[in-house]
């Protein structure tokens, strides 16, 4: 079935700090599939930006931490309808650089935003990473949609000074995900308010 062009905005973040990277690669698959969907993407890669350890003065209020890159990181993620969180597997569980760049957020960053999560294992591919993301995004209020891309390394090819996917799975599987990403930002944008408290009826 061909939907409608999807507006939303998607922030996705690269975890891995390998040069090159297959968890970067597959995250420009993702992005190129969003934008085909009439999404817009902007990529915070990991090995680009320079965050600062995240300081825990500023937990639950990051916008007063005075780091210029953690501020023009918050204005990213804040402007984002959604998330594509991607990650190597490093020690059976995602990087620490993604982990720092997300401690830097707070529930108001993350609350209700729908959460694509997808990454890169080593000999084999594995969930470790995009599970520990799931309980991270659960913690942050997100709703990580159900469907994730896990590869591993023989899913890629060498080709010159970088990796290819050669798994035409990889793609259909990435497609599936970019889809159920989008349609959650429907679903969560039309959806009624939740009233926070119980309303007052046949109180005195
Ligand atoms: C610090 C570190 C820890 C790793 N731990 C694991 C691991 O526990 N299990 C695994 O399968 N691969 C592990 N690997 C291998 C990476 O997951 C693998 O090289 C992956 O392809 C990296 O993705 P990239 O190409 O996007 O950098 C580790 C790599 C590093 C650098």
């Amino acid at each position: 079935m061909v939907r409608s062009p999807v507006k939303a905005h998607v922030l996705c973040l690269q975890g891995s700090l390998g040069v090159p990277s297959r968890t970067a690669v597959l995250l420009e698959l993702v992005a190129r599939l969003l934008q085909r969907q009439g999404a817009t993407t902007e990529t915070v890669d990991m090995r680009d930006v320079s965050l600062p350890q995240v300081d825990p003065r500023y937990h639950g209020a990051p916008e007063d931490n005075p780091a210029p890159a953690v501020g023009g990181f918050l204005a990213k993620v804040r402007a984002a309808d959604a998330m594509v969180w991607a990650s190597p597997v490093y020690h059976n569980s995602y990087s620490g650089a993604l982990k720092n760049a997300i401690d830097h957020l707070s529930i108001a960053d993350v609350r209700d935003k729908p959460l694509a999560l997808c990454g890169n294992g080593g000999r084999r591919a594995s969930v470790q990473a995009t599970d520990h993301l799931r309980i991270v995004a659960r913690s942050l209020h997100g709703i990580a949609v159900p469907l994730g891309v896990t590869t591993a390394n023989g899913d890629y090819a060498r080709e010159g000074d970088d990796f290819r996917i050669r798994e035409t799975e990889v793609v259909q599987r990435s497609a599936a995900m970019c889809d159920q990403l989008l349609d959650y930002v429907e679903k969560f944008r039309t959806a009624p308010e939740v009233p926070t408290r119980a309303p007052a009826v046949g109180r005195t």
